[in-house]
């Protein structure tokens, strides 16, 4: 396991639960975001889907173009509390916040052509809100049927290939996206099956945004592949390309602190924690995965207890009723006791921005801490407030 700059970070600094966010591991992720975008002569947008932490909008906003939104709130964020350019996808416009999404988007990216001819009117007449239309690459790298925007019964984008150029005449350009989680090669297949779909509609438009879902900032990654690739589909299309990278921004970035509230046996040996899986990191549960954990080591998720021999193995987990609320099984290299602090690694992304109150479970805390200067503050917490604000 490798903790990364978090192995110099001292858990007993934070209240807990607490995201803490890395302010020095978001820098490196951008310049390197940058320096693909300069090199290759694309833009670069923050998907807000994945990571919203505005407190380090100043960050992002010096090396990145601008943010991607998925809806109004998204936008309005992006508009407000971040800076650049507001390129907008939603799957399902409503009329009531049309106005305000042109207003504050800068490309207005829709899903489907049905949608186009419902607001046809207002669209045509927003002059300052470049449209796009999203085509489902029909491209499949995801096995995952929760994560693949291209499977079948996809609900989105529209089947490209059926388009004739003349189709997308009130668009000045596409979106696609079929990745997640993915490197290199992948990225190379999903291009190469973007052009070969598309080209016959590239003489129709302008730019194209081809979505998320590549590790560009991850250790390893050939950098310099991705951006000869790049400027090779540039200078054959002629496209402005854009990227919108979620996770790549906070890769490596985040941890999760927890306290261990009970260590004990019930069915099995169990360490319950103040952070929960079902309402601060749903993605464990969803995908599944099974975050590191410093000073543990993970098992798989469906060890047998009765296989069970070693006493600094435990299942842990959140405090709330799911009987599932677990973040995962390990081995520690010491059992730990109520009031020891858990950090649960690489937790920036998918998390903050899909948390719930599940059973009245308090929202983590927010921190920003930078690994270069050891500086820490913590940026927001939260109370019964919070919870009651969110019910009728
Ligand atoms: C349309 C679109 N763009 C961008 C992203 C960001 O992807 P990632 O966070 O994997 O980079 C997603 C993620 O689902 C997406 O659906």
């Amino acid at each position: 396991m490798n903790a990364g700059n978090f192995a110099r970070f001292d858990p007993a600094r934070v209240p807990t639960p607490c995201y803490v966010i890395d302010r020095a591991r978001i820098v490196r992720n951008c310049r390197v975001l940058r320096r693909i975008a300069d090199e290759a002569g694309v833009k670069a947008l923050l998907a807000l889907k994945a990571f919203s932490t505005f407190a380090v909008a100043d960050v992002i906003g010096e090396y990145l173009d601008g943010t991607a939104a998925s809806g109004l709130y998204e936008a309005i964020l992006g508009g407000s509390r971040f800076s650049g350019e507001v390129h907008t996808f939603a799957p399902g416009l409503k009329q009531e916040d049309l106005a305000e999404m042109l207003q504050l988007s800068d490309h207005l990216i829709l899903n489907s052509l049905t949608q186009y001819r419902r607001f046809a009117p207002m669209l045509a007449a927003s002059e300052n809100t470049a449209l796009g239309l999203r085509l489902n690459p029909l491209h499949r790298e995801i096995e995952n049927p929760l994560y693949d925007p291209a499977g079948p019964w996809s609900r989105l984008g529209v089947d490209g290939t059926r388009l004739s150029p003349d189709d997308l005449a009130p668009f000045s350009g596409i979106h696609v996206h079929a990745l997640c989680d993915h490197g290199f090669a992948p990225f190379a297949r999903f291009l190469e099956a973007v052009e070969t779909r598309f080209a016959h509609l590239f003489p129709a438009i302008d730019w194209i945004n081809l979505g998320g879902g590549v590790l560009f900032t991850d250790d390893g990654f050939p950098v310099d592949d991705a951006i000869a690739l790049l400027k090779d589909f540039r200078a054959r299309t002629g496209l402005q390309i854009y990227l919108e990278p979620g996770t790549a921004v906070a890769l490596h970035a985040g941890a999760v602190v927890a306290e261990v509230v009970d260590v004990g046996v019930t069915g099995a040996p169990v360490v319950i924690t103040d952070a929960s899986a079902t309402c601060h990191m749903p993605d464990v549960l969803e995908a599944p995965f099974t975050p590191e954990c410093i000073g543990a080591e993970i098992l798989p998720r469906d060890l047998e207890p009765r296989n069970v021999n070693d006493p600094n193995i435990a299942r842990v987990g959140g405090p709330t009723c799911l009987a599932g609320d677990t973040i995962g099984t390990y081995r520690f290299e010491s059992m730990p006791a109520i009031g020891d602090r858990l950090v649960f690694l690489d937790l920036a992304y998918y998390t903050m921005v899909k948390n719930t109150t599940f059973n009245g479970t308090p929202l983590p805390a927010v921190a920003v801490w930078d690994s270069d200067t050891d500086s820490l503050e913590i940026v927001k917490e939260f109370s019964y407030a919070d919870f009651e604000n969110r019910l009728g």
